[in-house]
């Protein structure tokens, strides 16, 4: 019996910030933010709103998508390097807000990856016959730590929460197999500076970014038995759309089977691959039964990926 997801939701903020309205804040263009990273617009949040607000938006609308009730919840995950506060943890914030009375919380840190971490997670839990229900949550407010003076970094992140409620599913479906992985010595060229900013070397973490997400694409479709060919949808971490096309063209998929949900909402971290996924349910480019791979890679440095047969 595997692990698989039941219910998603997501929070999206309503503020959308466009490549023009950067050009008024930096010396940047609508062009070369398009063509350098695929991202056209962002969401911002408005500044009551923090990542514990996004967070519990998203997990009410998972748990209700669901069909389940909050005290239910064997086990919270909150996955974010913006969490309002080091403690309590965002996962305790949304415990007793959601009212899951019976759940054990908290955060983890893994950055980009935090999402893949979190489902990895929450599958030991359920197949270990732990807990019955795990919900697992991605969310960011990277607009909190960026610069808006370094327009390296500033043109490529945005907010936003996505959740996950990971139940038994059906034989066959949910998670077939995972890889999760860290290189520490590589943090250097990701990390929260000491004035509380994003800083980044882009270039280091490109070269990485590339040759990461093809290997880990491929390496959990072999673990689950299959071969490329055999994929149907792509939901690579949206950090770059170069970046997500190179693992595409690693897997040979055509374009129409991969996310760019970049195009509108930039790299939102932790939320970026669970609002990927609910962005193409929703656009209808994935079925029950699609055999799809979920692939992410963010500072620490860290990664992760799985194959998952879609559906409960
Ligand atoms: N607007 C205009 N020009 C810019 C901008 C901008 N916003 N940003 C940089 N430039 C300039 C640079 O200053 C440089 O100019 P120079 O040649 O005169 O010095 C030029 O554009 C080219 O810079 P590069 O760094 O070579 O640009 P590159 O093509 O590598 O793209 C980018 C930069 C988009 C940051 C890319 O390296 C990248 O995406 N890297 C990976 C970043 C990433 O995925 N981060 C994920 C973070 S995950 C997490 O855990 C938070």
């Amino acid at each position: 019996m595997n692990a698989g997801i039941i219910g998603l939701g997501r929070c999206i903020p309503n503020r959308v910030v466009t490549n023009a309205d950067l050009e008024k804040m930096m010396d940047t263009s609508d062009e070369w933010i398009r063509t350098r990273t695929g991202i056209e617009e962002r969401r911002i949040a408005s500044d009551e709103h923090n990542s514990s607000h996004l967070a519990f938006e998203a997990a009410k609308n998972a748990i209700a998508n669901a069909g389940i009730s909050a005290d239910q919840i064997g086990l919270i995950l909150v996955a974010t390097v913006t969490p309002d506060r080091p403690f309590p943890s965002v996962a305790c914030m949304i415990q007793d807000q959601l009212g899951a009375h019976n759940a054990a919380a908290m955060d983890l840190s893994a950055a980009c990856a935090g999402f893949m971490y979190g489902l990895v997670t929450a599958k030991q839990f359920i197949e270990s016959n732990t807990y019955d229900y795990v919900l697992v949550v991605g969310v960011e407010k990277l607009s909190k730590i960026t610069n808006w003076e370094d327009r390296n970094t500033a043109v490529l992140f945005g907010d936003g929460a996505c959740a996950a409620v990971m139940g038994k599913v059906s034989e066959n479906l949910g998670i077939l197999s995972f890889e999760l992985g860290a290189d520490g010595s590589g943090g250097k060229h990701l990390f929260q500076n000491d004035a509380g900013h994003i800083e980044m070397n882009g270039r280091e973490v490109f070269k990485f970014a590339v040759r990461q997400m093809g290997e880990s694409a491929l390496n959990v479709i072999e673990k689950a038995g299959y071969n490329k060919e055999d994929v149907d949808f792509l939901i690579p971490h949206q950090a770059n759309i170069r970046i997500m096309e190179s693992a595409r063209q690693r897997l040979g998929l055509p374009e129409e089977k991969m996310s760019t949900a970049i195009k509108k909402y930039g790299n939102t971290s932790s939320a970026s691959i669970g609002n990927a996924l609910i962005e193409e349910l929703e656009a209808g480019k994935i079925h029950d039964g699609d055999l799809l791979v979920l692939v992410g890679f963010g500072g620490g440095l860290t990664w992760g990926a799985v194959a998952m047969r879609w559906g409960k």
